[in-house]
């Protein structure tokens, strides 16, 4: 179970919640009704795919990648890489042998990975809905060039494209040189695509359940579609609404767990580019608990009041670990022996959230029930539903970012590109 607990938030807000609430409300009948701003790009709503053809296809390269035992280079950014990293982290931990690239311009990461690759087989996904985005694409350059003096002519069989079906310079290279590819749906913007071939393909190769995920999915829709009291997306909407409109312009997202580090990444974008316009937007941020109590801590506690917070917990974790007594006792730390370190991680967060209520922070917190794949697709699925709702509570379109542009411009006319 997915549970959204806002208390706080509702009580500190009292008068003004229901009128905020109804807001949302409308603002879901909108998205449900696909007639509000931006609905060419609600294809969101319908996924994952469901035809079997297009899932059994997916499910065998993905098999085929998880069997050899290889590494796979994902080769994408923003929405083409935030989705399949946060499953992939938040399920197996960082030293996992899918690997990521293309989304910075590190000559140092690029070159180190390049001197791993050199002892190791792999297979590269690469993935750009527009197939002209410049860091994948220099990257994609690069690693092409390297798998085919590696492997020859088998470099083909061990690039695998996800990109739109008929448009873009990687669409046209996977036509000439034969790669095998997915197609990332036209009805689908790159921060709402991680349960398409974007995400999906790194994360069955991962080794995670696809049964689990379409289980996620459908009821995480359920939930979030549903006009009721519980809903958790229309929950949550109304609670960080309320703070923004009190002057809390920035949300913090606060992780008790560090393996959900890159889960708040994905949040990010999907939050700040689909309400951060038009002058308009929460500023989404975020913290790992407890290691930034020690580095962000002071200033959530005491400075500028302009900040909400949203905890992330895990209530029940699959694996623990036990806390041994010490004849010595020298650290003092005897108090804490037989207890399991959820035990203590547990009241650290409980300790965190009451002290930053004192400080004057509004909280809610957002419980997994455990961590897997279920659990993950249904949160994804209540943020994104949630977002589309914000938005239109905002008056803004969720669904483009038209501000993101800017800096290629002038990044393209310091390069010199032709035609700039
Ligand atoms: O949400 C978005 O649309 C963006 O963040 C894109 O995902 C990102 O810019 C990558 O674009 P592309 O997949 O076209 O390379």
């Amino acid at each position: 179970m997915i549970q959204i607990v806002d208390k706080y938030i509702k009580e500190r807000y009292k008068d003004n919640y229901q009128q905020v609430r109804d807001e949302a409300r409308l603002a879901l009948k909108t998205l449900i009704a696909r007639n509000g701003k931006g609905n060419d790009f609600l294809g969101w709503l319908d996924l994952p795919d469901q035809t079997p053809a297009h899932l059994d296809h997916l499910k065998e390269i993905a098999e085929e990648i998880h069997r050899s035992g290889d590494f796979l280079v994902c080769i994408g950014i923003g929405g083409s890489y935030l989705g399949s990293k946060a499953f992939i982290h938040a399920l197996y931990g960082e030293n996992h042998r899918i690997k990521f690239i293309g989304h910075h311009l590190s000559p140092l990461e690029l070159h180190d990975l390049l001197d791993e690759l050199e002892e190791k087989d792999f297979y590269i996904n690469v993935i750009s809905k527009s197939g002209t985005t410049t860091e994948p694409g220099v990257t994609f350059r690069i690693l092409r060039e390297f798998a085919e003096k590696k492997y020859g002519d088998n470099a083909n069989r061990r690039i695998i494209a996800t990109t739109d079906a008929k448009k873009g310079a990687l669409r046209e290279l996977t036509r000439q040189k034969g790669y095998r590819s997915f197609i990332i749906p036209d009805n689908v913007g790159g921060r709402f695509s991680v349960l398409t071939p974007v995400g999906l393909l790194p994360i069955l190769a991962a080794g995670a359940d696809m049964d689990q995920i379409t289980r996620g999915a459908v009821s995480g829709f359920k939930f979030a579609l549903t006009d009721n009291e519980d809903n958790p997306a229309l929950n949550y909407v109304s609670s960080r609404n309320l703070c923004y409109r009190d002057g809390k312009a920035i949300e913090i997202m606060a992780s008790m767990e560090p393996r959900l580090h890159y889960l708040s990444e994905w949040w990010k974008q999907l939050f700040g580019e689909s309400e951060g316009k038009e002058g308009k937007g929460i500023f989404p941020a975020s913290v790992d608990f407890t290691t930034d109590l020690h580095s962000m801590g002071q200033w959530i506690q005491d400075g500028v009041r302009n900040i909400f917070e949203t905890f992330l917990v895990i209530d029940h974790y699959q694996k623990d670990v036990i806390i041994p007594a010490d004849d010595a006792d020298l650290d003092k730390l005897n108090y804490l022996a037989g207890k399991k370190l959820s035990e203590v991680n547990q009241k650290a967060y409980k300790g965190t959230k009451q002290a930053h209520e004192d400080g004057g922070v509004p909280t809610m917190v957002i419980h997994f029930d455990y961590l897997d794949e279920e659990h993950l697709t249904k949160l994804c699925v209540i943020f994104e539903v949630a977002v589309a709702i914000s938005g239109y509570m905002l008056g803004v379109n969720p669904f483009d970012q038209p501000g993101v542009e800017t800096y290629k411009k002038n990044m393209f006319a310091l390069l010199g590109k032709p035609g700039v």
